[in-house]
């Protein structure tokens, strides 16, 4: 038995079908079609908005955002994902006017707006091909779409500096209207992925390195699994970790966990849970300089040792792993896995493991029946193969 993947589609096929959903929906033609990536992180995970480094890399699902300027001020939302189409004016786009999928798309438009670019009344039908409440940044791929069609319908030039504008702008939407205070890491991957690479992602300074990365062709693959348990990142659990970070960096009187030289001599200084917290912090932000000299050197057993400490880390100190995510890992190391971990904010949500090639259906067969055996929904599977950022398909 193979178990069924996750489909992505072939993008200029979604984007030609979202184009002739767009004329049946508004009755005209759109400006054109833009797409954004949905993500795993490789390594350095709960390090972003500590200033430390990550590695993410885009996902071949995506999402789509077909969209036209309106001569009046009215903004009409569309998923073909939903029932209903969303209707608001284009000044009235703030904070406490809009909730649940469109502040992503309304909140983006506000943002932007606030950060000086000018925007007319907007028709926009979206389509999202990224697994939602899966941990795999459906909502950072659905905002960059947005943020790029509407830089066509501002007649902008999207540059590197543009691109950095619309990470923030993203990052406002999510956390001032959406209400979930991301890190920056899922915006930066969506905008600046490219094939066949990870993103070393630098964020205090928000410098990037792009570190080639292309499984298939060493024999290996990465394999994503989505366990279907809930993942939610304005819940509570998200910015509680976030508040013990900056706790620990109040005791030890630095700006970000980021400044601290000697580890040992700071965690001398904690105690209990924030301790633990730093910890992980600490110790994973070690892990990615690791990690990176693995990738580099096609050190998979390497890489996939730095994988199951990072998911130990995760689950015994910064205690965002749950059952579900668990039984993936250790699952898929029993089956020949070369190390698996958690991926993204946690929760429930996804997991990764690095596997041989000839064995990704060994693990997943492994993984299907250990949710079966345990009465839990059916978990979804995909291949993590590093993909394109942001851009313009039509
Ligand atoms: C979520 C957030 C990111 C990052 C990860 C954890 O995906 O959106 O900013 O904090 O969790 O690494």
């Amino acid at each position: 038995m193979s178990t069924a993947r996750i489909p992505f589609g072939e993008p200029e096929q979604i984007a030609d079908e979202l184009v002739e959903r767009f004329r049946s929906t508004v009755g005209r033609d759109p400006i054109g079609c833009f797409v954004a990536p949905g993500r795993v992180n490789l390594i350095g995970e709960h390090v972003d908005y500590n200033n430390g480094k990550c590695l993410p890399m885009a996902l071949p699902h995506a999402t789509y955002t077909a969209l036209a300027p309106r001569d009046d001020r009215q903004v009409r939302i569309t998923s073909l994902q939903q029932q209903e189409t969303w209707e608001g004016q284009v000044d009235e786009l703030g904070p406490d006017d809009v909730d649940g999928w469109v502040a992503y798309v309304a909140g983006v438009a506000w943002a932007m707006q606030a950060d000086g670019i000018a925007l007319p009344g907007l028709d926009i039908v979206v389509d999202s091909r990224v697994p939602v409440g899966a941990g795999l940044s459906s909502s950072a791929a659905l905002e960059c779409s947005v943020a790029l069609g509407l830089c066509a319908v501002a007649g902008l030039d999207v540059d590197h500096e543009l691109r950095r504008r619309l990470v923030n702008a993203c990052m406002r939407a999510e956390t001032e209207v959406a209400g979930a205070p991301t890190g920056g890491m899922d915006q930066m991957i969506a905008l600046f992925a490219e094939a066949d690479h990870a993103l070393l992602l630098d964020c205090r300074d928000w410098s990037t390195q792009q570190v080639a990365w292309a499984p298939a062709a060493h024999d290996v693959e990465l394999l994503v699994v989505d366990t279907r348990a809930s993942h939610s990142l304005n819940d509570g659990g998200y910015r509680a970790r976030r508040s013990d970070c900056d706790e620990a960096a109040r005791v030890l009187g630095v700006e970000s966990l980021r400044e601290v030289s000697d580890a040992e001599a700071a965690l001398g200084v904690l105690d209990g849970r924030i301790r633990r917290r730093a910890r992980h912090v600490f110790t994973e932000m070690a892990r990615v300089e690791e990690a990176v000299g693995q990738l580099r050197s096609s050190d998979y057993s390497g890489l996939g040792h730095s994988f199951d400490a990072s998911h130990v880390s995760l689950r015994d100190d910064f205690e965002v792993s749950c059952p579900e995510l668990d039984l993936v890992v250790e699952t898929a190391g029993q089956h020949g896995a070369l190390g698996a971990r958690m991926t993204g904010g946690g929760f429930g949500g996804s997991a990764i493991a690095l596997v041989p090639s000839e064995s990704v259906d060994q693990v997943s067969d492994a993984v299907a029946a250990g949710f079966a055996e345990n009465g839990w929904p059916d978990p979804g599977f995909l291949l993590g193969r590093p993909s394109e950022g942001a851009r313009q398909v039509r």
